[in-house]
């Protein structure tokens, strides 16, 4: 039977994750392909070289050119649904901040971005989508998908993405995408590790510490206002905390720029 896909042994026992992954040269979507499956257990991850109909947060596209970006997702089932949702997108930037970090010359700077976004010398290099799937009330499964700009050449980025990034933009270099999507990965295990022995609260100490926006002062459009203030903190629910001179306020999604004083 052509399944559409072939198998890669990442040839790495995880305690989390599946040692071999799914790998597709053409697909609709990654996170399409893992929230209608029924038959990939916990911790398979599926990694595409080209999406037809990749999804970004708000309904929007994503887009890459073939074989240029990491376009992956990883389903997640069973004690993973018993923690809060929003903490995955957090766990991800994590997991990529320091896969992709152990790579990076020194000479760039990799940040996480409020809420599910990293930037590379401050242009978004990754975007994350997690997503779940319920049954009832209760959640069956998530999955977590993830865009790292790796190869994109300079020209990509010039019409309408120019606040994105590659790596290779970034370092003039090309990348081998495993050893990236290897390292994400490793990190993504442990971070899972990190996540049932200690709490979501663990998790959120890490994405603040990798985030060069706390205790400065930031915009955040939620779509209907702007409001201006200091960045306090994340919750314990992964709503953003921002206080103004008279009061504190709270945003569950939102578009935050940094107020340049
Ligand atoms: C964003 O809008 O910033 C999130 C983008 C997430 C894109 C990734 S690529 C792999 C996975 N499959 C999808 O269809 N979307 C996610």
């Amino acid at each position: 039977m052509d399944t559409g896909y072939t198998t890669v042994d990442l040839a790495v026992d995880m305690r989390n994750l599946q040692r071999t992954l799914l790998h597709f040269s053409e697909i609709d979507s990654t996170n399409r392909f893992l929230l209608d499956e029924n038959d990939c257990p916990g911790g398979t991850v599926v990694l595409a070289d080209y999406q037809s109909a990749g999804r970004g947060r708000f309904e929007r596209m994503w887009q890459s050119p073939p074989g240029d970006a990491l376009l992956f997702s990883i389903v997640l089932k069973e004690k993973f649904c018993d923690f809060s949702l929003s903490v995955y997108p957090l766990l991800s930037a994590v997991a990529v901040f320091n896969g992709l970090n152990s790579v990076l010359p020194e000479s760039t700077r990799l940040t996480v971005k409020w809420p599910n976004d990293l930037l590379l010398n401050g242009k978004k290099v990754c975007g994350i989508l997690a997503q779940s799937r319920m049954k009832g009330s209760k959640c069956e499964k998530l999955v977590v998908g993830i865009g790292l700009n790796v190869n994109q050449p300079p020209e990509f980025f010039r019409k309408d993405l120019k606040k994105a990034t590659s790596v290779f933009q970034e370092t003039g270099k090309l990348w081998n995408r495993f050893e990236i999507l290897k390292r994400v990965l490793e990190e993504m295990d442990l971070l899972l590790n990190i996540l049932q022995d200690s709490g979501e609260c663990s998790i959120i100490q890490m994405w603040q510490r990798a985030c060069d926006s706390m205790g400065r002062k930031i915009a955040i459009d939620d779509g209907r206002k702007i409001v201006e203030g200091i960045f306090t903190g994340i919750a314990e629910d992964g709503a953003l905390q921002l206080n103004t001179d008279s009061e504190t306020h709270i945003f569950y999604a939102g578009d935050v720029t940094v107020v340049k004083e």
